[in-house]
């Protein structure tokens, strides 16, 4: 007994200093020490034995337990502080490395100029309103005072989904819709893309963004117009800056204005962004037409209004001195990472 004893003891021993896993450890507790184990196969036997070698023998079996016990245990702490080292040396961080910045997007330069644009007019007490890009015909035309054999409709042609339906050419429609929709007063700015059947050139572009401005209460006058459309150029280009209103023609507006800004580049003096002209056409505007307040049910001796729409891309491109419209459409990431900041 004693022999198989220290045989198997110093086999075990051995076995434990060749191990080099904590995993390892454990399959030696269960292969020696389990109920199945090697050692207690030997316990069983002191069973078998006289009842005067019994307890001597059981004694040793016990010491032999206790000793592998200690050894292993001795082992496993050993292993698992080498293990641990070497999970800390693997997972270390080097904090002097330079930190992996995330990548902040921007804004497009169109959301910036249309931000600050927005901003001037809730300023001054505008909504903002949208309408569809799908519209009705009778509201992007004949409710604007321009019906179906009008000329104006030649130089907006676009793409109908049936007779009745097309896609916007103007944001002119929103004023119809909001005048359907809500009693004055009324003060709202109305963005949002519109669609012409134009070829694609260097300032054409068939889809392109505009906003729309309209004021409806009693006694508007067209000094409120020239009043609001200077403060909103002003705080656009400058306090410095002038503004020129030309006559023009609107069907859905009477009289009706186009309104210049002195060139924000070289300050009115004439360079190659104003064609040596020293003025930069901004908007287009006017006296919302009584046939139009007619239209929507309302008395044009009662109501007056003013409207003018503007076209976003342009106002952006000469913001940013940018040479052609399709830059803004491309998304060439590129180009589109320089504008960071604000209007
Ligand atoms: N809808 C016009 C266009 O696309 C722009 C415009 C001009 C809108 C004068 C207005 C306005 O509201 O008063 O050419």
């Amino acid at each position: 007994m004693k022999d198989r004893l220290n045989e198997l003891f110093s086999k075990a021993e051995e076995v434990i200093g060749s191990v080099e896993k904590v995993a390892d450890i454990e399959a030696l507790r269960i292969k020696y020490l389990g109920k199945k184990g090697e050692l207690t196969k030997l316990l069983r036997l002191v069973g078998e034995l006289s009842k005067e070698e019994r307890p001597k023998a059981g004694q040793l079996v016990n010491q032999v337990r206790e000793k592998l016990e200690s050894k292993m245990q001795q082992k496993m702490d050993e292993l698992s502080a080498k293990e641990q080292d070497a999970k800390i040396n693997a997972e270390r961080v080097d904090v002097t490395l330079p930190g992996k910045v995330p990548e902040v997007g921007n804004l497009h330069p169109l959301t910036i100029t249309y931000n600050g644009i927005r901003d001037i007019f809730i300023g001054m007490g505008f909504e903002v309103k949208r309408g569809p890009e799908i519209e009705y015909d009778k509201y992007n035309f004949d409710m604007l005072n321009i019906p179906k054999d009008h000329p104006a409709r030649d130089t907006q042609d676009t793409f109908y989904i049936t007779d009745e339906i097309l896609l916007r050419t103007q944001t002119s429609p929103g004023q119809i819709r909001v005048m359907l929709e809500q009693k004055p007063p009324i003060r709202v700015i109305i963005p949002g893309r519109v669609y012409r059947a134009d070829d694609v050139d260097a300032t054409h572009s068939p889809i392109f963004n505009q906003i729309e401005g309209l004021v409806i209460d009693k006694d508007i006058t067209m000094g409120d117009l020239k009043g609001v459309l200077d403060v909103f150029i002003k705080n656009l280009y400058g306090p410095d800056t002038k503004t020129r209103f030309r006559p023009g023609y609107f069907p859905f507006t009477e009289p009706s204005a186009e309104v210049d800004a002195t060139c924000a580049v070289c300050k009115g003096k004439g360079c190659r962004v104003c064609k040596d002209t020293g003025w930069i056409e901004i908007l287009g505007c006017g006296m919302v037409h009584p046939n139009v307040l007619e239209n929507v049910g309302l008395d044009s001796s009662v109501y007056k209004g003013f409207a003018f729409g503007l076209g976003l891309d342009r106002i952006a491109n000469i913001r940013y001195s940018i040479p052609d419209i399709r830059m803004l459409f491309e998304n060439d990431v590129r180009f589109l990472k320089q504008f960071k900041g604000a209007l």
